[in-house]
């Protein structure tokens, strides 16, 4: 299933593997692809799964569309194109786990940022150099690159276009592995089948708490606790549990 020319999307049992593909402009991210990508969002959230995303030709994504970029204009700043379409991807019911080949810079990075989990490959080149083109990153990096590896780095990688490598990006938990490309896609497959076999509401109401604000906690905790606490699944679960057969 294709849901545009650029983004090739199939169904697995456990997962839907969406595939930047626009390997001539290294991925970059235009305005079709950002329309797929809510079409996308718009199927997993009327029937969510955990979403592997990655891109074609040995690249994530090198950025927005610079020359789509360049065109835009303070209103289309204010509308929040491609901040708004990784909020969304964000707040996905199910994980969203990305595949980190090669390249992922501006708006390329801020994609994978918006990913709960991130593998990167030996290639991977990750970095925000959005100041060396007149713009900042606005799309999520400067909060969101902060609260993953912290202000010190994200703060350097932010003011000076530092670009990291994958040991870098690895030490820094940017990356929580690095893996050949069919190996570091074999292994998201793992952890989204690893994923479907957990119980799905808990499994979103553990993403609606992490991605709470840090005042919406404990009361979102006890609330989403109180509806897991009356779930026919949770009895089963732990009644399986408590009457498993030891050998
Ligand atoms: N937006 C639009 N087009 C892009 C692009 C982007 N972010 N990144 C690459 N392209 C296009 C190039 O313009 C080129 O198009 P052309 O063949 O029509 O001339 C094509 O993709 C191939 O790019 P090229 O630079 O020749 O590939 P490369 O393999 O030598 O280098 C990169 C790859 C990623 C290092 C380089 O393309 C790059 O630096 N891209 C921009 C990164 C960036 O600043 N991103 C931040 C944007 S917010």
């Amino acid at each position: 299933m294709r849901v545009s020319r650029t983004l090739r999307v199939e169904v697995h049992e456990t997962h839907v593997r969406a595939t930047l593909d626009r390997p001539e402009k290294r991925n970059a991210i235009d305005r079709d692809l950002v329309d797929a990508l809510h079409s996308l969002c718009a199927e997993l959230e009327r029937e969510p799964r955990t979403l592997i995303l990655t891109g074609a030709g040995g690249i994530f994504a090198a950025g927005a569309d610079i020359a789509q970029l360049r065109e835009r204009r303070a209103a289309d700043a204010l509308e929040g194109i491609n901040t708004h379409c990784f909020a969304r991807i964000r707040a996905l019911p199910m994980p969203v786990i990305a595949v980190v080949d090669g390249y992922a810079l501006g708006g390329g990075a801020e994609l994978a940022y918006a990913a709960d989990i991130r593998i990167g490959t030996p290639a991977l080149r990750i970095g925000n150099p959005e100041t060396g083109l007149g713009i900042i990153a606005a799309a999520g990096a400067t909060w969101r690159l902060r609260e993953i590896v912290g202000e010190p780095l994200a703060a350097e990688i932010l003011l000076t276009g530092r670009v990291l490598d994958a040991a870098e990006a690895l030490a820094a938990g940017l990356v929580t592995q690095v893996l050949e490309p069919d190996e570091a896609r074999a292994e998201a497959e793992r952890i989204a089948a690893r994923i479907a076999a957990l119980d799905h509401a808990a499994t979103q109401a553990t993403k609606r708490a992490l991605l709470a604000p840090r005042d919406a906690h404990p009361a979102i905790d006890l609330h989403e606790q109180a509806v897991l606490f009356e779930s026919p699944e949770k009895e089963r679960r732990m009644t399986a549990f408590l009457e498993r057969k030891r050998t």
